[in-house]
Order: structure tokens, then C-alpha cells, then sequence
């Protein structure tokens, strides 16, 4: 059942960085000779037992309220609240994605009340709409439930109101970066955002719950901007995602770009634009289900051509089943 549906912690690192490195290319100039990111926890000397997985069933009333194990359990948390790390990543292209990507816009709590209609988000159960700006003049929804001590901040950051999302402060967010910030700007003034050097408060980071929990259709919530945990399966895949709304914040509707992403139909996702196959050819968020029989029939895949161009090598390695 493990290998089915839930996946450890090291597996959603590798996907992490699958979805990393088709960003990096994809919005920024790709250049193959650049050094690695920094990876923060590394720097900081850490290791994996300071990321410890969580053994409490905190979304024990999602997926029908089925009887897991405990590693089960632990991958279901992994799943909707580890990010890898990544919110390095996505703060890095706010800055230098030329006002193309930022999160903290896409968690604006003023589109709570139609971000599924609009982006087809999963509102997260136990948050609200915010009634003010916060600290740092931001909207972010409020948290109202889900403040469970099983849910260690340092490690899985704080919810952001949206599954799939979570919210870190800012370690660059220094006294210089307090003074510089307004928020009015932020939200207003393009100079002001687009600046690289701006350093917001927070940084948001991506689990695989973003796209992957999805409605219920067993159990569908009354109102899907309102759903309760009950309403929510982790593993069927989002169908209503607008991949191009969540990512693209202020589209330039004559942008190529912009078309494109339009013309990507709801749930979908162009995992292939890592390949570089210039097809706009997104694939279905696909329902995870007896992966084991189906990877057992999966070979080693040669890549070819200009996708070699790409850091990784040749040979995309697929798991056999035994290893998963
Ligand atoms: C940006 C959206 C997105 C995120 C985030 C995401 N995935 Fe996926 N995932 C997809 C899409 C799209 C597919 C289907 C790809 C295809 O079939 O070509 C997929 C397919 C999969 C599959 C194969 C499903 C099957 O049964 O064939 C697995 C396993 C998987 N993802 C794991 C993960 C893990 C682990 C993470 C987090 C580290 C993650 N995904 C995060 C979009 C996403």
C-alpha cells in the first residue's frame, strides 16, 4: 500500500528538484555552467535526522478517513507539508523572475474566496480569509485550526491557507531589507517588486500536496472554496489546477508565455518542458495507484538530442519496484 500512494521523504527530494530544474530553465536563461544552488540546510550544517518525519495522523479525516499505517502515515505528511527546501528556489525566482513568479502574490488572502474558481487552489481547512494586513502589511490568510505541535515550523514552515503551500521567514530579511520594505509598493509599484535585490519576509515553498490533494469525489465539499478535511484525497491529482494562474502572477496578455499557459487545459502540468521538447504538451495530474505493477514494467529511458543539453545525464533512471 506504501508503494502505492505515499512517498518517503528522499523521493519527494528527487521530484522537487525535477520540478525545480524545469523552472530554472524554463523562466530563467538556462545556463548549464552556473554552480548549484545553495542548498540552506546543508549550510547550516544540518542533516536528516533534523527533519524529522511526523507520526501523528494530523489528515486523518482526508482520503475517506482510511486506516493507514504508520509509515503511511508518515508519507501522507511528507507529502502535503515537506517542501524540500525548495522556498530557496521560489524566493529566488521572485526576485529574478522579472515579476513572472511570486507566490506571496499568489497567496494575496483577498482571493480566498474564489482562488478555485480562479486558480482551481485547494483552500486549506482551518484558515481564513485575513481580516487585516499582517506584521509586514501582507495579505496571508489567518490560521485558525491546524496549529497542532505535531507540525514543527522549523521544518515544515508555517501553513499558508492554500495546500500544497508553506510559508518560512526569510533568513535574508535582515534590518536593511525591514527598512526597504513596503508593502504597498510591493503589491503596487512593478520598479519596486521587480527590483532583484528586494528581499521579502517570507519565502514559499511547494509540496507535492499542490498538486496532487485533490477534491473528493466520493465526499465533495458543499462549497469547493470551503472544503473540510473530509472532502480532500491526497493522491487523485487536482483536475481543476490552472498551473499558468498559481505561477504567473501579472501575465502580459500579448506574452507568448501567457498564451501558452492559457491554452493549457485545467489539471495539467508540462512536466516535460524539463526535456526541452518545445511541444506544449502538458500531462493530466494522474491519480497515483498501483504504481508497483506499473514500474515493474518500467525500463531505464535514453534521452537524446538537445535535451542532453540539460544537467543529469543520459539515462533517466526508473526504479524498479523492489527499490521503491
Ligand atoms: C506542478 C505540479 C506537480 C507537483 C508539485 C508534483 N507533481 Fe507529481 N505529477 C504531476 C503530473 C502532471 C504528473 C503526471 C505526469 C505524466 O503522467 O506525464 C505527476 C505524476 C506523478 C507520479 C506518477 C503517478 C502515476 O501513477 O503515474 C508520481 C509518483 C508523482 N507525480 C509524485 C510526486 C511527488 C513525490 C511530488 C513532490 C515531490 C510531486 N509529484 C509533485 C504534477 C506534479
Amino acid at each position: 500500500m506504501r508503494s502505492r500512494s505515499y512517498m518517503g521523504k528522499h523521493d519527494a527530494r528527487g521530484h522537487s528538484l525535477l520540478i525545480f530544474s524545469f523552472l530554472v530553465c524554463f523562466v530563467a536563461a538556462c545556463d548549464r555552467h552556473s554552480s548549484s544552488p545553495s542548498d540552506d540546510a546543508k549550510a547550516a550544517g544540518l542533516s536528516s535526522a533534523d527533519f524529522p518525519e511526523i507520526s501523528a495522523d494530523v489528515f486523518k479525516e482526508m482520503d475517506g478517513g482510511v486506516q493507514l499505517t504508520d509509515d503511511e502515515i508518515k508519507g501522507r505528511n511528507t507529502w502535503i507539508l515537506w517542501t524540500a527546501g525548495n522556498q530557496a528556489f521560489w524566493d529566488r525566482l521572485a526576485r529574478e523572475g522579472y515579476g513572472l513568479v511570486d507566490l506571496l502574490k499568489t497567496l494575496d488572502s483577498r482571493k480566498r474566496g474564489h482562488r478555485f474558481e480562479e486558480m482551481g487552489l485547494i483552500n486549506e481547512p482551518g484558515s481564513q480569509t485575513a481580516i487585516k494586513p499582517d506584521a509586514f502589511g501582507l495579505w496571508l490568510d489567518r490560521r485558525i485550526g491546524l496549529a497542532t505541535s505535531d507540525i514543527d515550523e522549523k521544518v515544515y514552515g508555517q501553513s499558508s491557507g492554500v495546500i500544497g503551500f508553506r510559508i518560512y521567514p526569510n533568513p535574508a530579511f535582515d534590518e536593511t531589507a525591514r527598512k526597504n520594505w513596503n508593502p504597498d509598493r510591493y503589491y503596487k509599484d512593478r520598479s519596486y517588486y521587480d527590483d532583484p535585490k528586494l528581499v521579502r519576509p517570507y519565502r514559499v515553498g511547494i509540496t507535492c500536496g499542490l498538486c496532487h490533494v485533490a477534491l473528493s469525489p466520493l465526499n465533495p465539499p458543499t462549497d469547493p472554496e470551503s472544503p473540510n478535511w473530509k472532502n480532500l484525497a491526497s493522491a487523485i491529482g487536482n483536475q481543476y489546477l490552472r498551473e499558468g494562474r498559481v505561477f504567473v502572477f501579472d501575465p502580459q496578455p500579448e506574452s507568448f508565455f501567457q498564451q501558452m499557459l492559457e491554452a493549457q487545459p485545467p489539471g495539467t502540468s508540462d512536466t516535460s518542458r524539463v526535456a526541452n521538447d518545445h511541444i506544449n504538451n502538458p500531462g493530466a495530474i494522474r491519480a497515483i495507484f498501483d504504481l508497483d505493477i506499473r514500474l515493474a514494467e518500467a525500463v531505464p529511458e535514453t534521452i537524446t538530442g538537445g535535451a542532453l543539453s540539460f544537467p543529469g545525464g543520459a539515462v533517466r533512471k526508473v526504479p524498479s519496484a523492489p527499490e521503491f
